[in-house]
Parts: structure tokens; C-alpha cells; sequence
């Protein structure tokens, strides 16, 4: 539960981030864990300076020095700057760099409602939940079942599910649901070429009625003189390990 609040101190169930010589690692504070045979286990994490029993960090302050059975580290509370860094890859993601000038070209507020696809490993999912909270929203898409599946457990092991809805589709085949036509303030696609999907199936409540339509959305997306705009960007993120399978583009549609 520690995305959701700053706190003094951790308990059962946060994730903390272990910074330990320059490196980060992030360690689901339980006092126990189910090893490979299925038997419960003490939680016990190993890093390059040796042993940290996972029980001695709850109660301990965030910030406060940790002892390992070879050396210290500290534990700190997550961010999503922290959690982009830590976080288990399923895919590539975005990194902060990117995703602060996202969430300034989105002009995401507090309040915002926001649509963004693919989820990915989440990533900039915990950012723009940050941004939006308390009374915004998330609604995230991906078409890869598991991963949806994996981020929408996330959610609710950080104590942000509520200012989140994760759904599994397509959304370049199905768009977002009819029940959020009209409702979005901004959508995010990181997908590989997400202009399939811009002109022809988001248009009309994506970019909301006084947007104009547009052949082509690389070039053609100004609003002029209204007070949405429409960006596009493509392959220049910083991943860094960024494949080149397919053309990765971003679409910043306000
Ligand atoms: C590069 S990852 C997104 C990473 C994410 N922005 C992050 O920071 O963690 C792209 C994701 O888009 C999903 N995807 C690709 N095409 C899609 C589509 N048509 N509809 C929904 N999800 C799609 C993939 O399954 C993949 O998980």
C-alpha cells in the first residue's frame, strides 16, 4: 500500500525500495513466502551484500539504514520515478524523462480522466495515477490478457486501484467502450502504429467535438484556434531495451 500515501513507517504489505550502492531493488515486504516446492517460507532476499530478512524492515522507518548479513543499505518509500526503475519488465517501458514531458503535453490535472494503451509493465500507468489522483482517473488497455492481468494486481498490491480501471482488448480492433465516449480529457497509445486506430476509431469522442478530422494524424493534427491540440511523436523514446521488430510510436492525443 505505499504508492498511495507518504508515510513514516512500513508495514506488511508495502513495497519498499532497497538502495544499496548505487543500485535499487524493489522487496514486497512479507514476512514470509511460498518457496519452489509450495512450503511457506521465511522471506529472505539476497543481495550482492548478503542476506536481508524481509520481516526486520516492517516497523523500521522509510529512510532509515537496514542491515544486511554483509553490509547496509537504506529503504526507501516508492515513487513512480522509483518504480519505473525496479519495477519486473514485461515489456519495454517509459522512463521518467519521457514520462514528465508526457504528462506536460497531456496537461494532466488532478481531476483528469485519462485513457491510455497499452498498459504494458505499467509504468507510466503509476505516474499517471499520481497525476490524476485523487479525483481523476486511469483507464488503461492491453491486449495481451496476462499482462493486463499482472498490472490490474499491481494496482491493488499498491493501494492505487481505485483511481485505476485495467481492461484486457484491442483497442485499435474495439476502441475504449462506448461508456467512456466523450469522457476522456487525454489518451496515451504507446503501441506500435497507433495512427490505425486515431483517425478512424477515436475521433468522434476521443478528440471531442470541436476537433477536426484529419487524414493524416503525423501531420494533420492542429486544431486551430480551438483549445485542444493534438501531438504526435514517434520511436524517440529512451527505453533501454528498446526493440526495432516494429516501429514503437507514441500518439498524444488531447
Ligand atoms: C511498449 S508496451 C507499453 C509500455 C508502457 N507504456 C509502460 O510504460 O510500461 C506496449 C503494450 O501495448 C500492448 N498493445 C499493442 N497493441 C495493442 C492494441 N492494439 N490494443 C491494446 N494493447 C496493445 C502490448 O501488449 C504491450 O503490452
Amino acid at each position: 500500500m505505499s504508492f498511495r500515501n507518504y508515510k513514516d513507517k512500513i508495514e506488511e504489505g508495502d513495497t519498499a525500495i532497497l538502495y544499496l550502492s548505487n543500485n535499487l531493488y524493489a522487496i514486497d515486504v512479507r514476512p514470509e513466502m511460498k518457496n519452489k516446492k509450495g512450503e511457506i517460507v521465511e522471506n529472505v532476499y539476497q543481495t550482492p551484500f548478503g542476506a536481508l530478512k524481509v520481516r526486520t524492515l516492517i516497523g523500521a522507518n522509510y529512510g532509515s539504514r537496514v542491515e544486511l548479513s554483509k553490509g547496509w543499505g537504506h529503504v526507501i518509500q516508492p515513487t513512480p520515478e522509483l518504480w519505473s526503475l525496479t519495477l519486473p519488465h514485461r515489456t519495454q517501458i517509459i522512463y521518467t524523462p519521457d514520462i514528465s514531458m508526457i504528462l506536460l503535453q497531456l496537461d494532466l490535472v488532478p481531476g483528469s480522466i485519462v485513457i491510455e494503451a497499452g498498459t504494458g509493465s505499467g509504468s507510466l500507468t503509476h505516474a499517471l495515477i499520481r497525476r490524476v489522483r485523487p479525483h481523476g482517473h486511469v483507464h488503461t488497455f492491453d491486449f495481451h490478457e496476462h499482462r493486463s492481468k499482472v498490472a490490474q494486481e499491481e494496482f491493488q498490491e499498491h493501494g492505487i486501484a481505485d483511481f485505476v480501471t485495467a481492461k484486457h482488448r484491442d483497442v485499435l480492433a474495439d476502441g475504449f467502450g462506448e461508456e467512456l465516449n466523450g469522457k476522456a480529457d487525454a489518451v496515451f497509445l504507446d503501441l506500435p502504429s497507433p495512427w490505425i486506430g486515431v483517425p478512424h476509431k477515436f475521433e468522434h469522442w476521443a478528440f471531442g467535438p470541436h476537433s477536426r478530422r484529419t487524414e493524416d494524424p503525423r501531420i494533420g493534427l492542429s486544431t486551430e484556434g480551438h483549445s485542444k491540440e493534438h501531438f504526435y511523436m514517434e520511436g524517440n523514446y529512451t527505453t533501454a531495451n528498446q526493440q526495432t521488430d516494429h516501429d514503437p510510436a507514441i500518439a498524444l492525443i488531447l
